[in-house]
């Protein structure tokens, strides 16, 4: 099968290259490296083609996506500093791209597969979240909400354009996705810790540490993803893919700390102090990952000890 993948030099783009790869299939990425790398897809030099540009490039998106079977659509501006210091360039690659993308599939009549978010759900106090769950947001002035609402309208678009034009799509709602080649520089959690701890530097907690998450072991989502792809069951549906363990942050520093027998101590900030104006958080984000077990029996493998290992493995490499 040809495969279309969209940052694919990014975090997860690059770990689905490498399944794809793995099984004889063949792998296109169109990738700006804003926040993926080429070092991420430095191994498979030579087994796959790399388009260095932007989603938001009609002609290119046309022409890539006809020559392939299945798109794999992950490129996104991301990460909460990120959104925050760059808004309206990310809402713009979030929903002007994602449009690009989404038209061209239906043009082309082309399998897709979308990359959504737990973010969707903002700050909905009834979890765990499941698929039909309420999305909660703050007001516009709380620019983290920007992301969820490009990706909100992403979904939307998609979803009317499997109702009116047959595209074939799949949502896939990822909660936090930890893993090798995640970095820590656009405040992921997991890794921004593992590195403190691996420095034996300060671990920096924001605001108290109480608040709760639920981590999946990129190889577990990368394996939701192509299972999905290959059920057309699945088409016009929409799926959270996350993991199992709710832990607090407080937790995860102490378990990090543990696990890499680190020095690290744990600082807390406020937030004020980590983010600019205008941000909030929810306090639990935790997936009813029900759906997708029943639909395709996909359940997680890796536990929170077994992901820490990985990232500290990776990142010592
Ligand atoms: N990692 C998570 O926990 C998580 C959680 C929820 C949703 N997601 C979604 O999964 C997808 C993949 O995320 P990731 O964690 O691999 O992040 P990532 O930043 O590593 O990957 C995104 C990739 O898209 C590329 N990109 C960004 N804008 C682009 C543009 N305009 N044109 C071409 N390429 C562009 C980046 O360079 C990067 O390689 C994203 O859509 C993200 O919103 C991820």
């Amino acid at each position: 099968m040809r495969v279309f993948i969209t940052g694919g030099a990014g975090f997860i783009g690059s770990h689905l290259a490498d399944a794809l790869i793995a099984r004889g299939d063949s792998v296109t990425i169109l990738d700006n490296m804003s926040t993926g790398s080429a070092k991420n897809i430095a191994h498979l030099a030579g087994k796959i083609t790399v388009h260095e540009g932007d989603i938001r490039d009609l002609a290119l998106v046309e022409k890539l996506i006809q020559d392939c079977d299945l798109v794999l659509h992950m490129a996104a501006a991301l990460g909460v500093k990120n959104i925050m210091e760059h808004t309206i360039e990310s809402i713009d690659r979030n929903f002007t791209g994602s449009e690009v993308v989404l038209n061209a599939a239906t043009k082309f009549d082309k399998r897709l597969i979308i990359a959504s978010t737990s973010e969707i759900y903002g700050k909905n106090p009834n979890q765990p979240l499941n698929e039909e769950s309420d999305r909660v947001v703050g007001a516009p002035q709380k620019i983290r909400w920007t992301y969820s609402d490009a990706k909100a309208l992403e979904e939307a678009v998609a979803h009317t354009l499997h109702k009116t034009h047959g595209l074939k799509v799949t949502i896939v709602r990822f909660f936090n996705t930890v893993g090798p080649r995640q970095t820590g520089q656009y405040g992921m959690v997991v890794p921004r810790f593992i590195q403190a701890a691996l420095k034996n530097e300060d671990i920096i907690i924001y605001d108290d540490g109480s608040q709760s998450r639920v981590f999946c072991h990129v190889q577990d989502a990368v394996k939701a993803v192509l299972t999905l792809a290959d059920t057309d069951s699945t088409i016009g549906d929409y799926f959270n893919v996350g993991g199992v363990g709710e832990t607090t942050i407080k937790e995860l520093a102490t378990k990090i700390i543990e696990r890499t027998q680190s020095k690290s101590t744990i600082t807390y900030i406020p937030y004020t102090d980590a983010y600019p104006a205008g941000f909030e958080d929810m306090q639990r984000r935790v997936p009813d990952i029900t759906k997708i077990k029943k639909t395709i029996d996909w359940a997680p493998t890796h536990t929170l000890d077994s992901i820490i290992d990985s990232v500290a493995a990776s990142l010592k490499n």
